[in-house]
């Protein structure tokens, strides 16, 4: 490929969620680069970017990838995220609407927590910190991923195990207090106007598909898809499935970007 070429590739930025790092990603770096420039970042404190303060809030993390991508000299970007990805996704478009070109939402939600869900979340940051990560990543392995990927995907248990393993207690904890005191961006739904493709999984126990149908009812003209045989973690656990639907949407912004262009 071209520099030329390159150039004209749709810029994608890929967030991850908790407690992994910018390797989940690794399936759609390999895979859609014909079609996207994929940017997947350490979110701060995670994989092997730099320390995190006690708390990181999602606008926080948004303001480092804004920061990222202006360092890149991209003005636009199709906004990925899966999970705690999807609320920074959110919070990114809340920050900085005009530099966002198309808004990926993958096994995400737009609603705040319960406060029990708020309790367990501050409950984990302090055990982390004390007892190390795997205190909770053994639980949380569990309900990541389907059967169905336990069964058949040793490539994929194994990657997970080795991510959640190796993250920081400080950026669990820091991730932890800021999940808990995201705010509700239900709200915001109705007003998205980008192209946006809602991805979920009917096996996914983390956050359930009812969470996608109720965020696809609320953003106009958005698009719904399943993707078979996957728990929380569609992009790694069934990466080609995953990859064609995000594909079929770069390509519709693509299409987009050149008529408005035009
Ligand atoms: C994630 O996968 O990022 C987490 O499940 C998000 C959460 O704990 O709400």
């Amino acid at each position: 490929m071209t520099y030329g070429q390159q150039e004209k590739r749709i810029p994608l930025l890929l967030i991850h969620g908790f407690p992994l790092d910018r390797t989940m990603w690794r399936p759609q770096l390999e895979g859609l680069r014909d079609v996207a420039r994929p940017i997947a970042p350490d979110l701060r404190g995670f994989g092997d970017s730099g320390d995190t303060p006690d708390i990181m809030n999602m606008g926080d993390y948004a303001s480092d990838l804004h920061a990222l991508l202006r360092t890149m000299g991209i003005q636009q970007a199709v906004i990925c995220g899966l999970s705690m990805g999807g609320y920074i996704a959110l919070a990114f478009l809340q920050k900085y609407p005009s530099m966002v070109q198309g808004l990926v939402l993958c096994h995400t939600k737009a609603t705040d927590d319960p406060e029990e869900t708020r309790k367990a979340r501050l409950l984990t940051a302090k055990t982390v910190l004390e007892s190390g990560s795997s205190k909770i990543s053994v639980g949380l392995y569990d309900r990541m991923i389907s059967e169905h990927t336990k069964q058949t995907r040793v490539d994929v248990t194994d990657h997970l195990k080795r991510m959640m393993d190796r993250q920081e207690p400080a950026a669990i904890a820091a991730a932890s207090r800021g999940m808990a005191v995201r705010p509700d961006r239900t709200d915001m739904l109705a007003s998205i106007t980008v192209p946006t493709l809602i991805i979920t999984s009917e096996q996914d126990q983390l956050i359930p598909a009812s969470e996608s149908t109720s965020m696809h009812e609320a953003i106009p003209g958005s698009t719904l898809v399943q993707i078979p045989d996957t728990g929380h973690l569609s992009n790694m656990e069934n990466s080609d499935a995953f990859n064609e639907q995000l594909r079929l949407f770069l390509l519709s912004v693509g299409r987009r970007q050149h008529l408005q262009n035009a």
